[in-house]
């Protein structure tokens, strides 16, 4: 069965160069600044084993993409150029590949697509099986496009990674973020106590999605709030990094999601864990938050939205770093 799959896969591609459709996408020619994302028509992709083919309705921005923009992001933008950027995406299943079994042609799903591929910045994408969940039923693609990289972001630090249990504390760099704000939420569903950082501005928002004890990074040491931590979420890096491990009980994890400073590579103290980590797509963990979302647990939280061809605009505004949740593209 393997071997027929292989072959199949092998023939797809042919046959579908013979019947090219093609479809607007926002294709990057060369690394650079916002400007070059630039709106095209290129061929459309084919499902091949395993895969799906979406009619992508949205597409959310991350700042890792406008890192695999401007080049700066290494084996990320392996695919090379020219290159689709976007690896959040909500959609309708247009057509599926051999193989797949979980999923039907019209089915509403959302995914986060794998960081060496991306593609979402598209009338249609590709998306593996294994990295899509049906969408919530009671949020619009925008909302649902929104959720999968930063959800799973939040997911896989606080659960998988730092094993945040109820009644432990737990500060959140960034809380109103993308991946604060999903954060946030999850932490609370899991029942523990939360302290988040944010402009002042923000913290109406905050107290709002359940943060227990606010404090403006701006003006405020974080440090005359949080002590004897157990869990820090940071998604800051340099010296907000550094000071944050000597806030954390003993036995405690700071998990950064921006790298780790020498300090963090080396901490002075050996009863603390530091870690590093990378988001992965995971189908079973989306199809939980999708869950959640329903239950009224999770709130999308999306502040700007553009249309696809104004994804310059989008990326210029991901780029301030002031932000509210999550910029979203739409994809009529
Ligand atoms: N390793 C991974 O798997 C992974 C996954 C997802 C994201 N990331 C990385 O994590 C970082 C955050 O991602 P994101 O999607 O949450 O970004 P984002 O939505 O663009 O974050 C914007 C937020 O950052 C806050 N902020 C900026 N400087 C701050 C500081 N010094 N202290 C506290 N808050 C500050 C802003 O708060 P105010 O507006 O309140 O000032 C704003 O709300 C990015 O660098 C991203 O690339 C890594």
């Amino acid at each position: 069965m393997k071997i027929l799959f292989f072959l199949i896969g092998l023939i797809l591609p042919v046959a579908g160069l013979c019947q090219q459709t093609t479809m607007q996408a926002i294709q990057i020619q060369q690394f650079g600044g916002p400007e070059v994302l630039e709106l095209h028509e290129i061929p459309q992709p084919i499902a091949g084993v395993g895969e799906l083919l979406l009619r992508v309705h949205a597409a959310a921005i991350n700042p890792v993409d406008t890192s695999v923009r401007a080049g700066r992001a290494g084996g990320l933008s392996g695919a090379g150029i020219p290159y689709v950027p976007g690896f959040d995406v909500s959609g309708v299943v247009s057509a599926v590949g051999p193989g797949v079994t979980g999923f039907n042609i019209g089915d509403e799903v959302f995914a986060m697509l794998d960081l060496r591929r991306g593609g979402g910045y598209a009338e249609y994408a590709i998306v593996k099986e294994s990295e899509a969940a049906l969408k919530p039923t009671n949020t619009s693609h925008e909302e649902a496009a929104s959720i999968p990289l930063v959800a799973l972001t939040a997911w896989q630090t606080l659960f998988e990674i730092a094993d945040l249990q109820a009644g432990q504390t737990v500060l959140i760099h960034a809380g109103a973020g993308g991946v604060g704000s999903v954060a946030v939420q999850l932490a609370k569903w899991k029942g523990a106590r939360v302290i988040a950082t944010a402009s002042e501005y923000n913290h109406d928002f905050l107290r709002g999605i359940g943060v227990d004890v606010t404090v403006d990074y701006r003006t405020q040491r974080f440090e005359d709030f949080a002590q004897d931590v157990d869990v820090v979420l940071d998604p800051i890096g340099g010296e907000t990094q550094v000071r944050s491990l000597a806030i954390l009980k003993q036995g405690g994890t700071l998990v950064s999601i921006v790298g780790l400073t020498p300090e963090g590579r080396n901490p002075d103290r050996s009863d603390i864990n530091v870690i590093s980590t990378l988001v992965q797509p995971s189908s079973s963990q989306l199809a939980e938050i999708a869950q959640l979302i329903e239950q009224g647990v999770i709130r999308p939280i999306v502040n700007y939205r553009f249309p696809l061809q104004d994804a310059k605009l989008a990326h210029e505004q991901s780029e301030t770093r002031r932000s509210r949740g999550k910029i979203v593209l739409q994809i009529e």
